[in-house]
């Protein structure tokens, strides 16, 4: 196999590192993130993932534009624009690249495409054995309907690729159930395991290079807490349980980092309902004194130096 020629290494170099950080747009995460590097001595650049592909007539084989001086030493994705699923797989198929270069890419592909798709989640978490509510997922109308009757209720209706809480339903009966064209032709059922005192609360916490970084609880009038949907963030402390959990369930998908949604059920039982490898921090942020933005790119910078010590 031949090696990668130097001009294509990726410059893990103990100075001017140069971090490109995959959003498409410049943000308050974007901007606090690039204040967070530049403190440690690091530039981020922006790469917008539609503007970039491959070139197999290029040394690497990829297209970046603004990166003709040489690939990022990282990549961290902060998001992904939704797309056709050709664009998407593409996207997909360019971080996954970036890693067989050998450049360090939080999240990696893998585990973007094992929490994008909520139905990967709930088969590594349910295999792994840590708590997650009962789900069912199929293309079948007549199938979720059986699931439906056969098994206790409520249960929650989740777009497979949702996010922000958006498109949840509670669903009673299969009379509920919508048509197949209303959910993308996928039904991904899970019992409802929301418990109402004084409004809904759930928990988001927030896991790095296998610790907690800062957790929070969501309260709302509505069962779906998100803050985007009107859910207050409030401070909270993680205990050993939760800190547990989210660790283990952010090493399940295979993410550095990772924002756990966890619930308590009737039985006050702690439940992980899904893992973002993309979680946005802006309504944590309000509850915590810990510099997120700082904290991740700590990490990410540490485990540069890391690589830089194993390669010597
Ligand atoms: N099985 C469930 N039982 C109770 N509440 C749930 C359940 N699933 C989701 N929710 C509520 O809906 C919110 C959004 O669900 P989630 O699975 O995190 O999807 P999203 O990707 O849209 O955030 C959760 O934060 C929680 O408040
Ligand atoms: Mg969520």
């Amino acid at each position: 196999m031949p090696h990668l020629p130097e001009l294509i290494a990726p410059r893990v170099s103990a100075s001017s590192r140069t971090i490109a950080l995959v959003t498409d747009k410049n943000d308050w995460h974007a901007r606090t993130l690039g204040k967070a590097f530049a403190a440690l001595g690091a530039q981020i650049l922006l790469l917008k993932l539609p503007a970039c592909g491959f070139d197999t007539a290029t040394t690497h084989g990829l297209c970046l534009p603004d990166f003709e001086l040489g690939l990022p030493d990282a990549v961290l994705v902060r998001d992904m624009a939704g797309g056709t699923f050709q664009a998407v797989t593409l996207r997909l198929g360019f971080l996954h690249a970036l890693q067989e270069i050998g450049i360090p890419v939080w999240n990696g592909a893998r585990s973007i495409e094992r929490c994008v798709d909520k139905s990967a989640t709930s088969f590594l978490l349910a295999r792994a054995g840590l708590p997650t509510p009962m789900t069912w997922v199929t293309e079948s109308r007549e199938a979720a309907a059986e699931v439906v009757r056969r098994e206790a209720g409520p249960f929650v209706l989740k777009p497979l690729f949702g996010s922000q809480g958006r498109g949840l339903r509670l669903l009673h009966s299969e009379l509920d159930l919508p048509a197949p064209a209303e959910v993308a032709g996928v039904y991904y059922l899970q019992r409802f395991v929301g418990v109402e005192r004084d409004g809904f609360r759930d928990f988001r916490v927030l896991v790095s290079c296998g610790r907690v970084v800062a957790a929070m609880m969501r309260h709302s009038s509505h069962w779906v807490t998100n803050v985007r949907r009107g859910g207050k963030p409030v401070a909270a402390v993680a205990d050993a349980t939760m800190r547990d959990l989210a660790v283990a369930a952010t090493a399940v998908v295979g993410a550095n980092f990772a924002g756990v949604d966890m619930v308590y059920d009737q039985d006050g039982r702690l439940s992980v309902l899904e893992v973002n490898s993309m979680p946005a921090w802006s309504g944590l942020q309000r509850t915590t004194s810990v510099d997120i933005a700082a904290t991740l790119a700590g990490d990410l910078v540490a485990s540069l130096r890391l690589q830089v010590l194993r390669n010597v």
